[in-house]
């Protein structure tokens, strides 16, 4: 099987990691039979200054023929100063425009040796395993909006939340789907007790939920859920939510990791996937080998899992991230005393090494 996997790197530390995670990549595809062809192109800062545009056509032409999409972080203070139609972060969103994606997943897992680095107590983190699952698409962020303007006298403006039956019933969906091959088990999150769009939300998510027998769903109102997240975290396993409160809670959910350098993220629609860590570009470290590239590798793991079904292989990637954590291998934003630190590229081969 050979499938065409296009490679964004963008700015700041994203050419270092989107190294370390490519080499990951090639040896799991590999082992489950898959070949790849790797394509790089440009977006975000290096796009404007190469194209004096975020998003190169020939970009998205790739990404339309791509079977998968590895990104690193665009960005950074050098272009600060372009004209707002052409920030480097337009690169994202036109790409989750063009690709229709429509699911965001960000999974959040605290294996044992590195509970003690969250703000919470280790035994509050350890072991959680929380997938939190943001429709993209819809909600507040596309509703009708006034911008600010005098309305009788004052100045007003206001935003609205709107979703349709077809928007919640593919999310939900796709939050049973990806249960199913966890433990069965979907949060649905809502304000259902004070808004209309969640009363919906909530009665579509409850019928959808009898397609799968198998799979749990449970509701919870989004402030309680923001409660629990930090409470008891452990009782979760896949949180869906609409684009505003997934925003919200996943920021939450990632504070229980205590770095932002080991989060991966999918971003999933009818075509393509985009697979990127949750953090930025990085500008402070940006050149000096010294970024963790786990976010990444762990993103290329999900690839392997969602756009190729390949579970095996996602899951050795997993175990290969943990088993070099467990040895006390860190790069420097998760060193401490007694620990090896490595740099980008150390830390990559040592996660290659540990890929059985
Ligand atoms: P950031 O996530 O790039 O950095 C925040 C802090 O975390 C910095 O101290 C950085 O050194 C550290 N950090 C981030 N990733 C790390 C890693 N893999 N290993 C070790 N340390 C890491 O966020 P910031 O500084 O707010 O933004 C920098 C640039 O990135 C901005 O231009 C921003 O717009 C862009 N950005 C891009 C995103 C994307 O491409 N999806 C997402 C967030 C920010
Ligand atoms: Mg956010």
């Amino acid at each position: 099987m050979n499938k065409q996997i296009v490679l964004i790197p963008g700015d700041g530390i994203g050419p270092e990691i989107i190294a370390a995670a490519q080499a990951v990549l090639t040896k799991a595809a590999a082992k489950s039979g898959i070949q790849f062809t790797f394509e790089t192109h440009l977006a975000g800062g290096a796009a404007i200054d190469a194209y004096d545009t975020p998003l190169p056509g020939k970009t998205l032409a790739a990404v339309r023929r791509a079977d998968a999409i590895l990104l690193g972080a665009v960005g950074g203070p050098q272009w600060d100063q372009v004209s707002p139609e052409i920030r480097p972060e337009k690169a994202i969103l036109g790409l989750r425009k063009e690709l229709g994606l429509y699911a965001n997943l960000r999974p959040v897992r605290v294996p044992a040796v590195t509970a003690n680095y969250s703000t919470l107590k280790p035994e509050i983190v350890t072991g959680v395993d929380v997938l939190i699952v943001r429709e993209l698409n819809g909600g507040i962020y596309y509703g009708e909006r006034m911008e600010a303007g005098m309305v009788e006298g004052r100045e007003q403006a206001w935003d609205t939340e709107s979703y349709s039956r077809p928007e919640i019933e593919r999310i939900l969906r796709l939050a049973c789907q990806v249960a199913r091959k966890r433990r069965n088990k979907v949060t649905s999150v809502d304000k259902a007790n004070v808004l209309a769009s969640s009363r919906l939300w909530r009665k579509t998510a409850g019928q959808v939920a009898q397609e799968y027998d198998d799979v749990r769903i449970d509701h919870m109102y989004v402030d309680n859920c923001a409660m629990q997240l930090v409470l008891s975290p452990k009782q979760f396993d896949v949180v869906v939510t609409s684009n505003l409160f997934g925003d919200i809670l996943s920021d939450e959910a990632a504070v229980l990791t205590g770095s932002i350098g080991m989060l991966p993220s999918a971003s999933l629609g009818d075509g393509p996937g985009l697979y990127e860590p949750i953090h930025g570009s990085a500008p402070d470290i940006a050149g000096q080998g010294i970024a963790n590239p786990i976010g990444t590798i762990l993103s290329a793991a999900l690839l392997m899992r969602h756009s190729f079904g390949a579970e095996a292989a996602a899951g050795q990637i997993e175990a290969a991230v943990e088993r070099s954590l467990a040895d006390g291998y860190r790069t420097a934003d998760l060193y401490q005393p007694g620990l090896t630190k490595l740099s980008t590229e150390e830390m990559g081969r040592k996660i290659l090494e540990n890929l059985r």
